[in-house]
């Protein structure tokens, strides 16, 4: 496994494989790594001859106010876990590498960006689409990996991708959970042992999604209204976000488009100064089968 910190170092360590004629896969990500991440190498893994890792706390995706400075790190750990997953180059930039000064350039994809935590975020998707699109230009990925936890990044990715005609694939990973239920983050780690124990009700509350869906007789209103309240009995969770939407174009799920579209049920739930969030996307399928359950059958009766 090669180590590299510098762009020209990168770029010769890609081009090594490039000229033995590999395919190149890219798992974009901030460090601390977890069984998430893991399994984000592991579908590269699969999927391509080289695996290129990039560790970097990316500061402009960062508000003013949020956790840049305490964002945990873990170079040791990481490298470990690269090393067991088969990563052929990580890539540990500095600041000053990525941003040697300010970009003036901005990458700024609308409409799906003011919603969910776009709107909790101001300027945050900017952030992302900008250092992926560097890291884009900096490996030339075939394939580059990115996990439905979160949602909205892979919407706006795959949508950069598609206007800018970028020539890499995006491949969506399913979401890890611990075995308890909560989605594996570096960000678990601030937790309390109450604040983590209260925070399960954010996926028990997905997992009874299709259920109240289709209590509420498909009504995405409803269905809110009822996840709004679960999370409200927990004492230590502070609600940013409860939302359903159409997925991936983050449209409100009602009326002729939401019809035809995949839903997702989108939360972020502040437990002390840790934010957390999680999703479950809801297919055609699944959204009329829970409309023709028998509890929904009993209701109408
Ligand atoms: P980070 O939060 O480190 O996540 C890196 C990648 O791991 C993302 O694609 C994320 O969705 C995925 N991931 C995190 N937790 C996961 C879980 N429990 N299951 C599956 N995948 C998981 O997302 C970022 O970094 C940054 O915004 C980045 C894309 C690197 C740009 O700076």
């Amino acid at each position: 496994m090669q180590v590299v910190t510098e762009i020209a170092e990168l770029k010769k360590a890609v081009a090594a494989h490039r000229v033995q004629g590999h395919s190149v896969g890219l798992v974009p990500t901030m460090g601390y790594l977890h069984a998430g991440h893991a399994s984000l190498l592991a579908q590269a893994r699969k999927e391509s001859d080289a695996v290129v890792l990039s560790v970097f706390v990316n500061p402009t995706q960062f508000g003013p106010n949020e956790d840049l400075d305490r964002y945990p790190r873990n170079k040791e750990g990481d490298l470990q876990l690269a090393e067991a997953n088969g990563v052929d180059i990580v890539f540990l930039p500095e600041a000053s590498e990525m941003y040697p000064r300010p970009s003036a350039t901005r990458i700024s994809v609308g409409g799906i960006t003011d919603k969910l935590c776009g709107a909790s975020r101001p300027g945050h998707f900017d952030g992302v689409a900008l250092v992926v699109s560097k890291l884009f230009h900096l490996v030339g990925p075939d394939r580059a990996y990115f996990g439905m936890k979160d949602a909205q990044q892979v919407a706006v990715i795959s949508r950069m991708v598609e206007d800018l005609n970028l020539p890499v694939e995006i491949v969506p990973c399913p979401i890890v959970r611990a075995e308890d239920g909560l989605a594996l983050s570096s960000r678990n780690v601030y937790l309390s042992a109450d604040e983590r124990a209260q925070a399960l009700v954010l996926s028990e509350t997905l997992r009874r999604a299709p259920e109240w869906l289709a209590e509420a007789g498909g009504d995405a209103e409803g269905l809110k209204a009822r996840i709004r309240a679960r999370i409200g009995e927990m004492p230590l969770a502070d609600i940013d976000y409860v939302e359903v939407l159409t997925y991936p174009g983050l449209a409100p799920a009602f009326g002729a488009e939401a019809a035809e579209s995949a839903w997702i049920v989108a939360l972020a739930v502040r437990f002390g100064k840790t934010r957390l969030i999680d999703n479950r996307l809801l297919t055609r399928q699944e959204i009329a089968e829970a409309l023709a359950s028998p509890l929904q059958a009993a209701k109408g009766e």
